[in-house]
């Protein structure tokens, strides 16, 4: 399929995403959202597609947000009545089990910081800003991210940042907790897709388990969690990949991967 507003390459097994409105800072509109979704299920439907990288085009933003001008002609019953912002977590984040990394490039800002948090972990270049500026529109986050900036960072932090509007710099990010590293700007993408080919080399059912379990310590208590992760474990000690993975370690040579 081909897309407006997005471009979708397959790189070996890692599927690159790549928002594609540069002139609007790839503001997310509808039109953004709907060819998201579709590329997020091609990816997850695909067998021979491991791990996905999403980034934005151009030099300046990762995206800036939801895309005002179109939000600015919606009312409150627009919003409610189509349950606005919904898909982003329905459609992409529930749907897509398979590992995904944002490689953010520049702004990421609202709905653009939202989107980069619904990923697995986020990589940064040095020119990444983040922020919530949605209050200085007169309103706040829609799309997770009074819940997903908290959890990351700290009350502090995302309160201060919900509140004033900043934005958090890259090296802030990281010490913050927020991205899981800093890259320099020109290696953003190289790194991503290194790190992208790495987790695709990976046996995959046992990637798609342990971001099972990781997402599990954000939306369950400690021992849920724990029952969760001992389960999970032990389904994987039944598969074929964990008899190859534990023979390839002793007999020291590379596993060769069934996914299942
Ligand atoms: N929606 C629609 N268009 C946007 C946009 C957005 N979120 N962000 C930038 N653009 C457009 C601008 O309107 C401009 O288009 P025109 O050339 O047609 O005027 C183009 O992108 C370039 O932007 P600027 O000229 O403003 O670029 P700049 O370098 O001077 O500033 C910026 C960059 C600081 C990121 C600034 O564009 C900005 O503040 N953008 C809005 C950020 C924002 O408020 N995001 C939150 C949106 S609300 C939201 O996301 C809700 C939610 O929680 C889901």
């Amino acid at each position: 399929m081909s897309y407006e507003t997005i471009t979708v390459e397959q790189r070996d097994a890692v599927t690159l995403i790549t928002l594609n409105r540069p002139k609007a800072l790839n503001a997310l509109n509808s039109k953004v959202l709907e060819e998201l979704i579709d590329a997020f299920a091609v990816y997850q439907a695909d067998d021979s597609q491991l791990c996905a990288v999403l980034t934005g085009s151009g030099d300046k933003a990762f995206a800036a947000g939801a895309d005002i001008k179109e939000m600015s002609e919606k009312d409150a019953a627009d919003f409610y009545l189509e349950d606005f912002f919904a898909p982003w977590t329905s459609e992409i984040v529930k749907k897509t089990r398979k590992p995904w990394i944002a490689a953010v490039n520049g702004f990421a800002l609202g709905g653009g910081c939202e989107l980069a948090m619904m990923s697995d972990f986020i990589i940064a270049s040095e020119n990444a800003k983040f922020g919530q500026p949605e209050v200085k529109l007169g309103v706040a986050p829609g799309m997770g991210g009074s819940q997903r900036l908290t959890k990351a960072v700290g009350k502090s932090k995302a309160m201060e940042m919900c509140l004033t509007g900043r934005m958090m710099d890259a090296e802030e990010a990281e010490r913050s907790n927020l991205v899981a590293r800093v890259v320099p700007h020109d290696t953003l993408l190289d790194e991503a897709m290194k790190t992208a080919a790495q987790i695709a080399s990976m046996p995959p059912m046992a990637a798609i388990a342990n971001k099972e379990m990781v997402n599990a310590a954000f939306e369950t208590g400690l021992d849920q969690g724990l029952i969760i992760e001992r389960r999970i474990f032990q389904i994987l000690a039944a598969s074929e990949d964990k008899k190859e993975g534990m023979a390839a370690f002793v007999e020291k040579r590379e596993g060769k991967w069934k996914g299942r």
